[in-house]
């Protein structure tokens, strides 16, 4: 199984032991981020930076990674920021409304980014005749979260890309899905969220417990694996509902 990813992470690690032959590249914006990629996975994860924002950036390196003989079959789009404000923050002294500069950023890193490599990497795929795969990384948050305006509209229409492309392109064989996660244990997460808020957030959570990212591997494995699903958002949350 080959792959094909932007962002880092959870399931280019996972796709690795799905299938030790396959070839995995990720689009990445933070070099440091690529190089440790690289090094931990003894060079077998080709990491090119590249901020999935850019639209020019994204179709030089996506070209170069076509020219270098690779045939994607599978892409994760997995590249996204978290980003919490308030539609009116009626507590500021200064401007009160939703910054403009941070909604269109969360918009680019989150929506823009999806359809500019979707678009170039399925046009290969239906040049090749590859009956290829789409995962986007969704968020519950496209329910609507409040205090997260931007980033649930984003995650939204990351939902209503997969269920467009699984309708326009499934008489060709290609299949699109989203992950929906509740809160992943990841870097991020802990980065975003203080101790407290955490062992607050577990009491809301059914299972009582934040989600690991052998759950969102497992959940990408299941819409490779299974051929007769597409259009589907499936939530990886705990139980958790926004
Ligand atoms: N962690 C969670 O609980 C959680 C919950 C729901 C959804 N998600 C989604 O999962 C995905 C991964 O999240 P994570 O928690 O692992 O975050 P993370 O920050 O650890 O990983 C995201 C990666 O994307 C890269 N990236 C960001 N902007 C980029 C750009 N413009 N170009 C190229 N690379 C870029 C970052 O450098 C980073 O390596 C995101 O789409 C996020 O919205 C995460």
């Amino acid at each position: 199984m080959r792959k094909f990813s932007s962002g880092n992470k959870t399931a280019v690690y996972g796709a690795l032991t799905v299938s030790e032959s396959a070839e995995v590249h990720v689009l990445e914006v933070d070099e440091t981020r690529c190089s440790e990629l690289r090094e931990a996975s003894n060079g077998r994860i080709k990491a090119w930076a590249c901020d999935v924002t850019d639209p020019v950036a994204v179709d030089a390196a996506i070209q170069a990674i076509f020219d270098s003989g690779f045939e994607p079959d599978v892409l994760i789009n997995n590249a996204g920021i978290i980003h919490s404000e308030p539609l009116v923050n009626m507590l500021s002294r200064g401007e009160r409304s939703h910054s403009r500069e941070s909604w269109r950023h969360v918009m680019s890193a989150n929506l823009d980014s999806v359809f500019f490599v979707t678009s170039r990497v399925v046009d290969r795929m239906l040049a090749k005749r590859t009956k290829g795969i789409v995962i986007s990384i969704s968020s519950i948050s496209a329910n609507g979260n409040p205090g997260q305006s931007a980033y649930s509209a984003a995650k939204a229409g990351v939902n209503a890309l997969t269920r467009t492309w699984a309708k326009e392109l499934g008489g060709m064989g290609l299949r699109f899905a989203a992950i929906a996660p509740g809160f992943i244990d990841t870097p991020s997460t802990r980065a975003a969220l203080s101790e407290a808020a955490i062992t607050r957030l577990q009491q809301q959570i059914p299972l009582r417990r934040l989600g690991d990212l052998e759950s969102i591997y497992l959940a990408a494995r299941h819409i490779i694996e299974n051929d007769y699903l597409t259009g589907t958002v499936l939530e990886v949350d705990g139980g958790l509902v926004i």
